[in-house]
């Protein structure tokens, strides 16, 4: 027999997502159970992905009370979108004083699991296998799932999935609801995990030899992005080979080698699916859509989705009033849309300047001019800033 429990929320998966957002209901006062199929330890030693909270993101934790708590590393105002080698410093201006971090997922991961669990007495449950969605459709929806007591089932008001683009909830969705869109870039990054730190500002680089980044991960730490090709794999890039092409596109011979932490292959996508509701079940971050990481906006769209689900979770379940819950996904899409072509806009922009073999000559030249633009035309740099800040 399983266990048998009631709570209002069952939030699934325990990223960045869906520990926000079981912190926003909690600290209103909404009890719910967060399902994890890791262990803690993994989730406080995962993989450092998504780097920066932009300026809205920073403002939103503070709405909660919760920025100092969480939130740590320098302020990301300024990028370097170093052309052939030469440095050119773009500085984010905007109507308001807030300021982006450079704070990693796994840092903002390890503070909300210490906030929610440790300082609330969150329920988050850890090792949760066979998770399964029953019944979202009708008014009483159920999670069911195993671990090493045995089975459970939990009845509640609404499910939220914030488990990824390979989790249970998006999956659990009958055939025919949900529409999805999908744009491949045609190329790939490889992000390498270095011993060394940043020296002055994080840099994106266009290069005819192809797209380099260094963005800051700790004090100690950054991470470089090299485009190679998509049939490329990380075995073809031995550690020799990976800082000769470093120096190479970044032009600059002074560059020395240092530790590889790690290295991962990233195909470049972008992807959509909607509505990200049906029936009681809400998706949220990469369970509903996917960019490509040049905007540095994954991780920051996930927080704006989990921001209005808690803020229309707490309406529908303190006040009975629903239409913020029943709009959720037609309040998120057209932000998602302009945040989709923000970062297909970084995207072609840094790798259409750069090597003129992936798309030409002429877009080459086209893409050097727009980013011209940002140093040249005020009315292009505020707007730039405003999405580099998370407020257009
Ligand atoms: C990152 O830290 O991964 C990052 C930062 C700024 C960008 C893009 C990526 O514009």
């Amino acid at each position: 027999m399983a266990s048998k429990e009631q709570t209002p929320v069952v939030i699934i998966g325990a990223g960045v997502a869906g520990l926000t957002l079981a912190t926003f209901l909690r600290c209103s006062g909404i009890e719910c159970i967060v399902l994890e199929r890791r262990d803690r330890a993994y989730l406080q030693t995962v993989r450092q992905r998504a780097g920066v909270v932009d300026a809205r993101n920073v403002q939103m934790f503070a709405r909660w009370g919760l920025a100092d708590k969480l939130l740590a590393g320098p302020v990301a105002q300024t990028i370097d979108y170093r052309t052939d080698g030469v440095s050119r410093i773009f500085n984010m201006t905007g109507d308001d004083a807030s300021e982006g971090r450079f704070c990693t997922q796994q840092m903002l991961v390890n503070n909300l699991l210490r906030v929610l669990i440790d300082e609330m007495g969150g329920d988050v449950r850890f090792e949760a296998s066979d998770v399964t969605i029953h019944n979202e459709e009708g008014t009483l929806p159920q999670v069911s799932y195993t671990d090493a007591n045995g089975a459970h089932q939990i009845t509640c008001d609404y499910i939220t999935g914030c488990d990824a683009d390979r989790g249970v909830s998006r999956a659990s969705i009958p055939d025919g609801v949900l529409t999805t869109v999908t744009h491949e870039f045609g190329y790939a990054w490889l992000a390498v995990l270095v011993e060394s730190p940043v020296k002055g500002h994080p840099i994106m680089g266009v290069s005819q030899h192809g797209f380099v980044a260094q963005l800051p991960r700790g004090p100690q730490r950054s991470r470089y992005y090299l485009q190679c090709s998509l049939t490329d794999t990380a075995a073809n890039w031995p550690e020799q080979r990976i800082w000769e092409e470093i120096r190479l596109r970044m032009q600059d011979d002074s560059i020395e080698n240092a530790m590889v932490h790690e290295t991962d292959f990233v195909p470049l996508r972008s992807v959509v699916h909607f509505p990200m509701q049906h029936g009681r079940l809400f998706l949220a971050g990469d369970a509903a859509h996917l960019v490509p990481p040049t905007g540095a906006k994954g991780m920051n769209l996930a927080l704006f989705d989990v921001d209005t689900l808690s803020l229309a979770l707490v309406q529908a379940l303190r006040e009975q009033e629903l239409s913020a819950l029943e709009s959720y996904s037609d309040t998120i899409l057209p932000r998602l849309w302009r945040y989709q072509e923000f970062s297909a806009w970084m995207t072609d922009t840094m790798h259409d300047a750069g090597d003129p073999l992936v798309n030409g000559h002429f877009r080459q030249m086209t893409a050097r001019a727009r980013l011209d633009e940002l140093f040249n035309s005020e009315t292009a740099a505020r707007l730039h800033s405003a999405y580099q800040r998370g407020m257009a």
